[in-house]
């Protein structure tokens, strides 16, 4: 008889640290997904705003809404048996203040049944952390590239370089310590920068283009499966998805056109 394996929640995530084991953290947007990866043994199921540029066509993060953040994050809630699931906060729906936090934080718990969200910044979004933390909400942090900022950031780019730059960075990883994160993103942070952010907070980093220091690490899903032509230069291609998909579509194509699908083992013949 399968059992179902226990779930993941804040205290393993600590436990982890504590221990040095390494967490895995892999993005979903759907339910599919999030039963494949959970039962891959993924630790944490992050319903990324990664969704607007990799399922719903939009060129940045910005224009995902709450409405489409709370219909994927049910979806992996709802597959997932083992992983802690985290929930981005998409643009615009936290930064007014502790008060829009706390309401979106709220909806997003009660609606999609996942066990965290995650909101991007450091120090400028800390009351924002402890209002959520307060109200017995778990928050993930997210440092380093924050994509909602892209253009005031100029881009994808390593944040972190050079001394100044480096020391704000740690400054807003105690930050959001004290005001309550169970676990950080470190996001296209130099390797050594992360290290050493990851060896003075006691909550556990999840780095992305952050190097093997961190406690753990996270992919966007369709980078790491290989299922477009371009992956960023952090994200290895685990896999060839993509072309395996395509390949079973053509083949689909093929049989149909030529009528050698259905076929009398997939049909009723009564
Ligand atoms: O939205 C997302 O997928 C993320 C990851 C890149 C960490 O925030």
């Amino acid at each position: 008889m399968a059992t179902t394996p226990p779930r993941v929640r804040v205290h393993h995530l600590a436990q982890a640290k504590e221990r040095g084991e390494r967490l895995t953290m892999l993005t979903a947007y759907d339910a599919v997904t999030a039963a494949i990866f959970d039962a891959a043994g993924v630790d944490l199921l992050l319903i990324g705003d990664s969704i607007g540029n990799t399922m719903l066509g939009h060129g940045t993060t910005l224009p995902v809404t709450l409405d489409e953040m709370v219909v994927a994050a049910r979806s992996v809630a709802r597959a997932a048996r083992r992983a802690f699931v985290v929930a981005d906060l998409p643009f615009g729906s936290y930064e007014a203040g502790p008060q829009q936090a706390l309401a979106s934080a709220v909806r997003m718990m009660k609606e999609s049944g996942v066990s965290a969200v995650k909101i991007e910044g450091g120090r400028r979004v800390a009351t924002q952390v402890r209002a959520l933390t307060d109200a017995g909400i778990p928050v993930v942090g997210h440092l380093g590239y924050t994509p909602q900022s892209e253009h005031l950031l100029g881009g994808p780019r390593v944040q972190g370089r050079g001394d100044e730059a480096a020391m704000r960075l740690q400054d807003d990883a105690l930050a959001l310590v004290d005001a309550g994160v169970v676990a950080m993103v470190l996001e296209m942070v130099p390797a050594p920068i992360a290290a050493k952010v990851t060896a003075t907070v006691r909550v556990p980093t999840i780095g992305i283009g952050a190097g093997a220091g961190c406690d753990g690490q996270v992919l966007v899903w369709v980078d790491m499966a290989g299922m477009t032509d371009w992956s960023p230069r952090f994200a290895k291609r685990f896999g060839e998805v993509g072309a395996a998909l395509r390949s079973a579509a053509e083949a689909y194509v093929e049989e149909v056109r030529a009528g050698t699908f259905p076929d009398a083992a997939h049909s009723f013949e009564s």
